[in-house]
């Protein structure tokens, strides 16, 4: 896959003699996804060598000969560069996997079931793994986002499936992960806080050793019991989603009373106690976290009879800011049967091809029910989308899916949308109309150059409009 990274400076370093790094370890990654394969790489970039396991035979397969599964910028150097030195591994090979790590990582998907609670059939696979292959001493690192309350069960599974007489002594550790698609090497290697739950010193031993070496050692590693670690990971993503959607309700309200929420975002993110980050209101939150953790974390509560109104309002919130864009698109190009509208930006956030519960899949539904005809470009998360809407026109550039538009829609905020030649769109659209869910330009020079503009929460195309 493309990539447009450089990798910098402090990756191609060889940390092999780097004086932080205390004992190198083996190490085994079970799940080679977003996040295995970040943190397989990073670990290995820091010396320590890593096996990374994935039941998908071709995925490895593809892995072995440097074919990356995913789009993230930075991985596919740091694979070939961790490959090449014999730090970094790949294989099928689940006991080999456990027979020769000292420390395994459990970085498997926890996607959402019926109720909203995580699916935590791919983590207790593992632990059966685990468990029918353990030979000796482990720490078991669970990285997956699972609800508080599963260790305890990792710990049964793993203690049940120990067939030999010898049952083998373990540790487990909770390690969530706080990486940004997109940015996942440098959060990975910059972390604002590492938080590790931990039942006893051997275990903290270990682990804080694992994380020696990365960039900014100020940063504090975290430690914590095991059930406040589970928590955490929830409790932080549940407060971003929260944030976003209190501004798009704050939104909603510019819209009717006037005024420009981007102005506000600014106003009240300079109150260090509020701070300026996640303030940004736009088409909904997305993605493969936010939307599963919000609803595991609502499960997990009510069942334990907490019930959380709070967290329920954020994603009602959510769903009605999903379906605020079809009504701007209506006002400025009416009806839309039979019209040509252009969709930019198909992952849910820009920088990775992860489509998982992207606001575009609302807006193309949407848009092809009113008998629209949809021309779509991302920069890489089109092979991915072709999967769920096979019928859409997939464009080469931004300005072939502009081509004959009544109206462009934002949903993506990809640098390379920002810096466009809106002349150059303006001129091969039917009707120079644009929405604007992310907020990235400004209405007045937009307007200037003759387009009809709605943003979210803000100025519109001609006063009063909205
Ligand atoms: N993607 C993110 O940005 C992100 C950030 C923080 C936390 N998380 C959490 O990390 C976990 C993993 O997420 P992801 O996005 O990397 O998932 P992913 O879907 O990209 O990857 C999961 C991988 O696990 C593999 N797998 C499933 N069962 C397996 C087994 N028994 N043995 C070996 N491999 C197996 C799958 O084939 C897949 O390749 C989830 O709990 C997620 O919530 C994700």
């Amino acid at each position: 896959m493309e990539n447009f990274y450089r990798l910098p400076e402090y990756l191609l370093t060889n940390y092999i003699n780097h004086p932080a790094v205390l004992r190198r370890m083996n190490i085994s990654i079970f799940g080679s996804g977003y996040v295995g394969l970040v943190t397989g790489a990073c670990l290995a970039n820091l010396g320590h060598t890593v096996l990374c396991v994935d039941v998908d035979e071709q995925r490895i397969e593809n892995l072995k000969k440097n074919i990356l599964p995913i789009f993230e910028p930075g991985l596919p150097e740091l694979v070939v560069k961790n490959s090449t030195e014999h730090r970094l591994f790949f294989t099928t090979n689940a006991k080999e996997a456990v027979e020769t790590a000292d420390i395994i990582f459990i970085t498997v998907g926890t996607p959402q079931s019926e109720y909203g609670q995580a699916d935590l059939r791919f983590v207790y696979d593992v632990a059966e793994t685990i468990g029918k292959y353990m030979n000796g001493y482990k720490v078991i690192v669970d990285k997956s986002t699972v609800p508080v309350g599963t260790a305890d069960n990792v710990r049964a599974i793993i203690q049940k499936n120990q067939i030999s007489g010898e049952k083998f002594h373990f540790d487990l550790v909770s390690n969530p992960e706080f990486l940004r698609e997109g940015e996942a090497i440098y959060d990975f290697m910059n972390p604002d806080r590492i938080v590790i739950g931990v039942e006893n010193e051997n275990a903290k031993e270990i682990i804080t050793n694992l994380y020696k070496g990365i960039e900014r050692t100020e940063k504090p590693i975290f430690i914590t019991d095991i059930k406040s670690s589970e928590i955490i990971k929830y409790a932080a993503n549940a407060f971003l989603a929260t944030k976003i959607s209190f501004m798009n309700q704050i939104a909603q309200l510019c819209e009717k009373a006037g005024g420009d929420v981007k102005e506000v975002s600014k106003g009240i993110g300079l109150d260090q106690r509020i701070g300026s980050r996640f303030l940004q209101a736009g088409v909904g939150w997305g993605g493969s976290c936010f939307p599963k953790d919000v609803q595991a974390l609502i499960y997990t509560a009510e069942k334990l009879r907490v019930p959380f109104q709070l967290l329920r309002a954020v994603h009602e919130v959510n769903t009605q800011q999903k379906k605020s864009l079809l009504p701007k698109i209506e006002k400025l190009a009416g009806n839309l049967h039979g019209k040509i509208i252009t969709v930019l930006g198909l992952s849910f956030k820009p920088k990775t091809d992860d489509i998982r519960d992207a606001p575009a899949h609302i807006i193309i539904q949407e848009l092809l029910a009113a008998g629209a005809i949809v021309q779509a470009f991302d920069p890489v998360a089109m092979e991915n989308t072709k999967k769920l809407f096979p019928k859409i026109q997939y464009c080469q550039n931004t300005y072939e899916a502009a081509a004959e538009s009544e109206c462009i829609v934002i949903v993506t905020e990809w640098d390379e949308f920002r810096y466009l030649d809106l002349k150059k769109i303006r001129d091969v659209m039917k009707q120079p109309t644009i929405v604007d869910g992310r907020n990235i330009y400004d209405p007045k020079e937009v307007h200037a150059l003759g387009f009809r503009y709605i943003g979210v929460g803000r100025n519109v195309w001609q006063e009063g409009s909205i």
